[in-house]
């Protein structure tokens, strides 16, 4: 990684879609855009990433219709885990077919990247190479993982502080590491999500239970267990699922938020939108 004129870092990641999901229900509204979500920690005004998706994709579109978005809100909230920017992402593709709009994939695209740099991987989904400052994505070789838990320790990393934690930049001259990034990602086939994360080193160092829960995890019998994102949820990749749900119910008496789940590909991602 390495930071930019913009002030953006530029990186090279590995995304994947999980099987851990929220539900929306769109519903249509004459003018307003109104959302609601069963968790409380969740704004509901325009500060919602779903909220600003509906009114982005209003002005793009230069029609006044509204919506009701009712999230049911099962990702941990500011957990790395993408939650706020699925939504999103899946708000965007809703409000095209509920409004009937005539707008080309590329211009939902450029309005994803707007909303935030992963919002464009969750219209695709599966595993996925992201570049630029992460709005950038390419399809890879799909990873599949069926015991994987997930692990939250009920405190949010901002993301912006995670980056502005990172001391140990690439130098500038780094998009030679593009290369070195497919070899990962080559990698993680041979070796799945034992890929590193270059956040986990600095946002563990002031978060000690981040780098707990991940000992804890490979104690439990995960085969390889790290931060997702900027944190501060961790996952563990196990290899049978009496470990992952064995490892699910110790970190549930230890009083943590845990979920097993498995990757799940771009195919079955899509066609899960809309059910
Ligand atoms: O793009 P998004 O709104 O998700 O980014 C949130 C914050 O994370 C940005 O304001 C920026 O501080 C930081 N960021 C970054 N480099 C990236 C992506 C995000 O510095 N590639």
């Amino acid at each position: 990684m390495f930071r930019r004129e913009d002030g953006y870092h530029e990186l090279r990641t590995i995304y994947q879609t999980i099987s851990l999901h929220d539900r929306l229900r769109v519903s249509a509204l004459d003018s307003a855009i109104e959302i609601t979500c069963d968790d409380p920690r969740v704004p509901c005004d325009e500060t919602n990433l779903a909220h600003k998706a509906a009114t982005l994709l209003r002005e793009a579109t230069s029609q006044t219709k509204g919506a009701r978005i009712e999230i049911e809100k099962r990702i941990p909230v500011a957990g790395g885990l993408g939650g706020g920017s699925s939504n999103a992402a899946v708000v965007l593709l809703a409000l095209k077919r509920l409004w009937q709009l005539d707008i080309a994939y590329p211009d939902i695209v450029e309005l994803a990247m707007r909303l935030g740099s992963d919002v464009p991987f969750f219209l695709m989904g599966g595993t996925a190479l992201g570049i630029g400052r992460g709005e950038e994505v390419y399809p890879l070789e799909e990873v599949e993982e069926t015991h994987l838990l997930i692990v939250n320790p009920g405190f949010a990393v901002p993301t912006a502080d995670a980056y502005a934690r990172l001391s140990r930049l690439t130098r500038v001259e780094a998009p030679r590491i593009i290369p070195f990034t497919l070899i990962a990602a080559k990698g993680i086939r041979e070796l799945p999500l034992a890929a590193s994360n270059d956040f986990e080193e600095v946002v563990s160092a002031a978060y000690p239970k981040i780098a707990e829960l991940k000992r804890r995890l490979v104690g439990l019998g995960a085969r390889n267990a790290s931060m997702t994102g900027s944190g501060a949820t961790v996952f563990g990749v196990f290899d049978k699922l009496e470990s992952s749900e064995h490892a699910q119910s110790e970190m549930a008496s230890a009083g943590y938020w845990s979920h097993c789940a498995r990757t799940m590909n771009r195919e079955e991602y899509q066609k899960t939108i809309f059910d």
